[in-house]
């Protein structure tokens, strides 16, 4: 905030003492003051100006300024109110008052600390290469060199035999329920703590959708949850055609655990390692593991394509029937022949290129990532009423978002409060996933539970209590300072105010 001496002007000032003092204080406005020296309203420039080209003489006073109202905030207002109060008027410059209403300070645009974001894309210095070559070549398709190098970079990679690239994961998810033969009247196990994008495909497949709960270690698909649902389908006789396991937040879920269940009952996985890309699990890629694994390139995911997604597996028919389904399902015919419903969920040759470049950098972005990680909980990790994300010893997260939990009876405000104050700075924190089964377009679903009774929910505590902080791999070590130290103070916040009531008292 700019201090403001030199800033405060009466009605009764002359136009040239205006235009004097407006000069020398070089900030292009002056604040208008009553005989207390309270607020009247700012004056700009372009206001002086206008007085003048009104023909207003220099030795008149700057009484015949209407009073307008001008905008303000009060002491001690947030970042964000101050950014909006700017916003809404398309100004630059906003006076600060205390509670009388004489102003205090004033905060310029240029002084505001920028929003810091949860994620953001971070292009390396080779995607422009690729999508050049597109442009070149004339590979302006959902198809080309770009698209089919891409799926083979991306397989080699993580070490799946064979990819498909897509429209986006969601379109990845879809297909793969469809080519493991989920339908109309099928139930398909889900991991309940998850982005919508999990599920909704098995109701575009007409099929219904079992939400499992999480095990606390992981935070992903409990075993024991996962075990129970199977018993209930068994019992009834309604086993499910497929399970849909998500690796969250970078961390891949206890697979084998979780796929020697599957396997008594001989039913498919589909691994939706959409934000998982770049983690292992016991020391192999996350997303190698299902029967069809997902990936997304979402802006905000690890590596981007802006909008993409891919699908793989090691059964190569799979894969040819996906990729088959999303350039709308033309058959092998010397004319438009379709014997089967298609997607039109290819991804673009432009976009694989983006994907290319993002690709050769995907193990430099898992480390930033970890390293924001292990920065946050180095300086954090110690406070009373914060926990980190666990990672077990058979997963290495990429960290992708730093998750974690608060207490809000330590900190003395909930999930929700902390979200808002942070916000207030500017500073993107958002609110761990609302679990599938907590979401009113699913509430009819059924949902199985982590531990029994009522508290037996894993995944509701963890959305009661769970925040993600900012963690691109472009932040700036300024930019994490700064969520650091406004996070600490408000985690402590609490702690102080006790300190001070016990001395005071
Ligand atoms: C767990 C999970 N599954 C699926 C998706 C869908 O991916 P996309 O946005 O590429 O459709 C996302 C992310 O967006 C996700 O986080």
């Amino acid at each position: 905030m700019l201090p403001i001496d030199g800033l405060t002007i009466r009605r009764s000032a002359r136009l040239l003492q205006a235009l004097d003092q407006m000069n020398r204080a070089a900030k292009g406005v002056l604040l208008v003051v009553d005989e207390d020296g309270r607020f009247e309203r700012t004056v700009t420039d372009g206001d002086l100006r206008r007085l003048l080209l009104a023909g207003q003489p220099l030795e008149s006073t700057i009484a015949s300024l209407p009073r307008i109202e001008s905008v303000t905030v009060a002491r001690g207002a947030s970042t964000a109110a101050i950014a909006q109060a700017m916003d809404s008027r398309k100004i630059d410059q906003v006076p600060v008052l205390d509670e009388r209403g004489a102003p205090i300070g004033l905060w310029h645009r240029r002084e505001l600390p920028t929003p810091i974001l949860l994620s953001t894309p971070h292009l390396s210095e080779f995607e422009q290469d690729y999508v050049a070559d597109a442009f070149r070549t004339n590979w302006i398709a959902p198809l080309g060199p770009n698209v089919d190098a891409f799926e083979r970079e991306v397989a080699d990679k993580v070490g799946s035999k064979h990819a498909a690239a897509l429209s986006s994961g969601t379109a990845a998810i879809h297909l793969g329920l469809r080519v493991l033969g989920v339908g109309q009247g099928d139930v398909v196990f889900c991991s309940s703590l998850t982005f919508a994008a999990s599920a909704n495909p098995i109701v575009y497949q007409n099929a219904t959708p079992v939400f499992i709960d999480s095990e606390p270690e992981s935070w992903n698909m409990s075993p024991v949850a996962l075990r129970k649902a199977f018993r209930e389908a068994e019992r009834i006789g309604k086993l499910p055609r497929a399970v849909i396991v998500v690796c969250l937040y970078g961390q891949s879920a206890d697979m084998d655990a979780l796929q020697s269940i599957c396997d008594e009952y001989g039913v498919p996985i589909l691994e939706d390692s959409a934000e998982s890309l770049g983690a292992t699990y016991k020391g192999r890629q996350s997303g190698t593991f299902g029967k069809i694994s997902v990936y997304s390139f979402n802006g905000n995911k690890i590596i981007t394509t802006s909008g993409g997604g891919m699908l793989l597996s090691d059964d190569a028919s799979l894969v040819e029937q996906a990729r088959f389904l999303s350039t709308q399902a033309r058959d092998p015919a010397p004319h438009y022949q379709h014997s089967v419903i298609g997607f039109n969920y290819r991804m673009s040759n432009i976009l694989a290129g983006v994907g290319r470049g993002q690709l050769r950098v995907l193990d430099e972005r898992v480390e930033s990532r970890r390293a924001i990680f292990d920065r946050y909980r180095e300086v954090l990790g110690d406070l009373p009423g914060l926990r980190f994300m666990p990672e077990p010893s058979w997963s290495r997260s990429t960290r992708w978002l730093t998750a974690c939990t608060i207490d809000p009876k330590v900190i003395g405000m909930t999930r929700e409060r902390l979200v808002e104050r942070m916000s207030a700075e500017r500073i993107e924190v958002r609110a761990v996933w609302k679990p599938m089964h907590l979401q009113p377009v699913f509430g009819e679903c059924r949902y199985v539970t982590h531990g029994a009774g009522d508290g037996g929910s894993v995944s509701d505590r963890l959305f009661e209590n769970g925040l993600c902080l900012p963690s691109g791999s472009n932040m700036t070590p300024i930019q994490q300072e700064r969520v650091i130290e406004t996070l600490r103070g408000l985690l402590t916040e609490n702690a102080s105010r006790r300190v001070t009531a016990r001395l005071a008292g």
